[in-house]
């Protein structure tokens, strides 16, 4: 319990203190992000699960709130407030608004361990989401099972009806049911033993998409979180058709899809309520190793959503929110770094010779042709002499690697990628906070999420090619230190 503020991240997410997992019930309402999180508002561990509350308008600059749906403790009955969702009741079909203002709802699970049961609850909020009432009729959903969660429900606007996609865990399957009023729901139909099936399922969404933009190719994709016992990545996807009852896989049954080729990255739900035909997700950054204090967990970047025609097929792209955008723009010039057709040959360009730049908060966007060298690509958290993470790719295996290294050589697990240069270009969008690193490559195709622990003063940077030449065609670095 030493505190470790050198690892508290600048942009992104974390609690003022104590646990966080999931986000839950992602809402923009009035320019305002509102992000819930699996709270535990008294220890630096999991439990007394509750919602956690913060707001952005800038989903940079977080405002922490008070929790706004606490666990509840009755005679026999504990009952933990598990993931969920939260949307805006614009007919106020639930009745529950008040003076002609539409309420939010939130459909969360809750788990009541003394009766080993999980199902389906709604509480509401009249005052903008920072306090929720209960529902007196709860439970909503109800299937008497132990493993019965996380409830993601959307809007269908042309069936003007609510969809909920909830998950059976332990059965590697979700259900769609719909609701008229959020209170009564209807079974609609199953999806699940397909894709990766070695763990349980679990924070399940239906999120419908324009595919390469185009609104006459609508498809939908279908996240579930499942880590894997070797604990590679921990969310997949599937792309299918829904046609307001049934979700069909476009894929063959046995292909598998990965949302995060990280370890880390677990639990992430899209916003509700965004302007039309956006969608952004926001996913937990799972603490897998080294202990902080005094909070425990953050969330990832936001992240755009988008469906895009490759060779093998329709894929899922991801980027740093557009909105980010604007926030990167206004920084003043002394924290931007522009560099243009720059040859690195056997050797390291350290970057990080403005001060300015020292600081483990860089967003580092870099496009490298490949040429001579064997091996090039970024190094970051550099001590002198000491330890260093690269993230590297050699032009022979096409591989990718994040290696974390101590004098020369490497220290725990190399997490590697297959990646083929897209007309001959690799792109790496780069963002490292402190503790974590977000690695998009080639516009977001594949992203890989990990965790990492600098020592002190581990705070250089550099670009590099080993055994030959590689093209350095653009890099540019915004420093976020606050
Ligand atoms: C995922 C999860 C969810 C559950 C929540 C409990 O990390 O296990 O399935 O609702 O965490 O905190």
């Amino acid at each position: 319990t030493t505190p470790t503020p050198q690892w508290r991240p600048v942009y992104h997410f974390t609690p003022a203190k104590n646990w966080t997992n999931d986000p839950n019930g992602l809402i923009y309402l009035d320019g305002v992000y509102h992000l819930y999180y699996q709270h535990n508002p008294f220890e630096n561990k999991w439990g007394h699960m509750s919602w956690g509350h913060a707001t952005s308008k800038d989903l940079l600059h977080w405002k922490h709130l008070p929790v706004a749906i606490p666990e509840m403790e009755s005679k026999d009955t504990t009952t933990w407030i598990f993931s969920g969702s939260a949307v805006l009741d614009k007919h106020n079909s639930s009745g529950f608004g008040k003076n002609g203002k539409a309420p939010i709802v939130a459909i969360y699970t809750a788990d009541q361990p003394k009766q080993q049961k999980e199902s389906q609850f709604i509480a509401y909020s009249n005052d903008g989401g920072l306090t929720y009432t209960q529902y007196a009729g709860n439970p909503v959903v109800d299937i008497n099972k132990k493993d019965f969660r996380d409830p993601s429900v959307i809007w269908l606007e042309d069936q003007h009806k609510w969809l909920m996609t909830v998950a059976v865990p332990a059965e590697h399957k979700v259900q769609f049911y719909s609701s008229a009023n959020l209170k009564n729901w209807e079974l609609l139909s199953e999806f699940g033993g397909q894709g990766d099936t070695r763990k349980i399922w679990e924070c399940p969404s239906l999120t419908p998409l324009y595919v390469d933009g185009d609104p006459s190719k609508k498809k939908w994709l279908l996240m579930v979180s499942s880590g894997n016992p070797d604990a590679a990545t921990g969310m997949q996807y599937f792309i299918g058709d829904f046609d307001g009852k049934t979700f069909t896989n476009n894929n063959p049954a046995e292909s598998k899809l990965f949302v995060d080729y990280g370890k880390t990255f677990y639990a992430a739900i899209p916003y509700n309520h965004l302007p039309e035909g956006r969608q952004t997700m926001v996913g937990w950054l799972m603490p897998f190793e080294t202990a902080t204090f005094p909070w425990r967990g953050q969330m990832s970047i936001p992240r755009d959503l988008l469906l895009k025609t490759t060779p093998a097929g329709i894929r899922l792209f991801q980027q740093p929110s557009a909105v980010l955008n604007a926030s990167l723009d206004k920084l003043p010039a002394a924290k931007k770094l522009v560099k243009k057709n720059v040859t690195i040959n056997n050797q390291e360009l350290p970057l990080n010779t403005a001060n300015n730049f020292n600081t483990n908060t860089n967003w580092i966007e870099a496009e490298f042709t490949p040429a001579t060298a064997t091996d090039f690509g970024l190094k970051v958290a550099q001590q002198t002499g000491g330890t260093e993470t690269v993230l590297g790719y050699n032009t022979q295996s096409h591989e990718l690697y994040l290696a974390n290294m101590k004098e020369g050589k490497v220290t725990g697990d190399v997490q590697k990628l297959q990646v083929q240069p897209v007309n001959n270009k690799i792109k790496l969008q780069v963002l490292f906070d402190k503790s974590s690193l977000e690695v998009f490559v080639n516009d977001g195709e594949q992203v890989l999420t990990t965790l990492l622990f600098p020592a002190p003063g581990a705070t250089g940077f550099a670009a590099f090619a080993k055994e030959g030449s590689v093209e350095l065609n653009e890099l540019k670095v915004w420093n976020l230190d606050k």
